[in-house]
């Protein structure tokens, strides 16, 4: 497979990268495949004799950015020699299907595939296939070829088994499984040798990680320890699954960041119910509570999506009022975007369009606000990054 642009061995290949952590996490992950299979990476999506997009599918617009994106590169390669290759979650959603979407796509790489990618790009020119097996991949044996020294992404779980009822993660990531402790603590041990100051534990779930009788709590305090003298992170937070052993856990470390993502996604009681989240406001309102008692002046991150079918003026003035007592640092704000397969998608009460916009305004103008009196009481005051 040769291309013009002057790469020696296998050829050269680009990789584009769209979606949450875990995608970011995924694309190091290709590289470190694609660097082994003696591919040599360059930036230039037209001219590199492979390009890779990593896709999110997590809503409507992320899918048609994904969609969009694979067509114009699919245009601007026309003639030339070379592949492309969808991965992430779009690939795993649409499976073969994207082969006849997207004229000029070849390959199509679910999640849990992508050490086949090299013998894929052997194949004859002209060859289409579409790979989107789930098989609880951990990439155990892969180097990923890291891009954000001195930061980096340990995987400690892949999948997702909570079904929140708008989610379509856990139909494109499959099952929940934890990744060996072993293989977490020897990853997390050599990236502190090699200087690296921060380390991101990554999964959809990081508080339902178990293996064996090992839970989350007790991973973190030894990866806490490996780590040293790196920090520690971990994303992305369950509320119903955020117990006192993590809140101890995370006090007893005293290079575990004094940061946390908890998703919120409302402040209705019945809309929570109805997205499956499998906590109550009080619940959550009670989880920030011991978080700031053990560790005062923790900064606190969420996510909310407004206008869930069903939602009310009254729910959604709930979501306005605990966001405001909680008085979040920063928040990833969203509007419901229908998924098919997903059980959300297919309720009664489906809120306008227009509404939903006019929702996600007001949310927003609310956590500027916020955002900017946390910014702000940070003032004069000394950190260390
Ligand atoms: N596992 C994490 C993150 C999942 S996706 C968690 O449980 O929080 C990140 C965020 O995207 C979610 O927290 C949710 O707020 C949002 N999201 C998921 N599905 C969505 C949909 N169908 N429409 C709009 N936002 C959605
Ligand atoms: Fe989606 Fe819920 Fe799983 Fe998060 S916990 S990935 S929102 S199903
Ligand atoms: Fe998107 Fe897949 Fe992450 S759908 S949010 S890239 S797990």
């Amino acid at each position: 497979m040769s291309g013009a642009a002057g790469s020696r061995g296998a050829g050269s290949y680009c990789i584009e990268v769209y979606g949450c952590q875990m995608n970011q996490h995924d694309a190091e992950i290709i590289s470190g495949i694609m660097l082994s299979a003696g591919y040599v990476q360059c930036s230039d999506p037209v001219s590199s004799d492979v390009v890779i997009v990593v896709t999110c599918a997590v809503r409507e617009h992320a899918e048609r950015r994904a969609l969009g994106r694979l067509s114009q590169l699919a245009g601007r390669r026309r003639g030339r020699e070379g592949s492309l290759a969808v991965c992430g979650c779009v690939a795993q959603e649409h499976g073969e299907g994207l082969l006849s979407m997207v004229e000029g796509v070849d390959f199509v790489v679910g999640p849990d595939c992508y050490t086949d990618i090299p013998s894929l790009l052997r194949l004859p020119g002209g060859s289409r296939v579409s790979l989107t097996e789930l098989r609880g991949q951990a990439y155990d044996g892969v180097e990923p070829a890291r891009s954000g020294f001195p930061r980096a992404y340990v995987t400690i779980m892949t999948g997702c088994d909570n079904y929140c009822s708008y989610c379509i993660v856990p139909y494109v990531r499959g099952r929940e499984q934890s990744r060996d402790p072993g293989a977490i603590l020897d990853e997390v041990g050599r990236l502190a040798e090699a200087g690296y100051g921060e380390i991101t534990l990554l999964g959809q779930n990081v508080n339902s990680y178990r293996s064996g009788g090992l839970v989350f709590s007790s991973l973190l305090r030894m990866v806490a320890e490996a780590a040293l003298p790196a920090r520690v992170r971990f994303v992305t937070s369950h509320p119903r699954d955020l117990g006192e052993d993590i809140v101890a856990a995370m006090a007893d470390s005293p290079n575990v960041c004094r940061q946390l993502h908890l998703p919120l996604q409302s402040g209705d009681d019945d809309v929570l119910a109805r997205m499956g989240r499998g906590y109550d406001t009080a619940h959550y309102t009670g989880v920030v509570r011991s978080l700031r008692e053990a560790m005062p002046g923790i900064e606190l991150s969420t996510d909310i999506l407004v206008g869930f079918p069903g939602e009310t003026a009254a729910a959604f003035e709930r979501t306005m009022g605990i966001m405001e007592e909680i008085a979040f640092d920063y928040a990833f704000l969203f509007r419901f975007s229908p998924r098919s397969g997903t059980a959300a998608a297919g309720m009664s009460d489906q809120i306008p369009e227009t509404e939903r916009l006019r929702r996600l305004s007001l949310v927003q103008e609310l956590q500027r606000a916020l955002t900017l009196e946390s910014s702000r009481a940070l003032i004069g005051s000394t950190v260390r990054v």
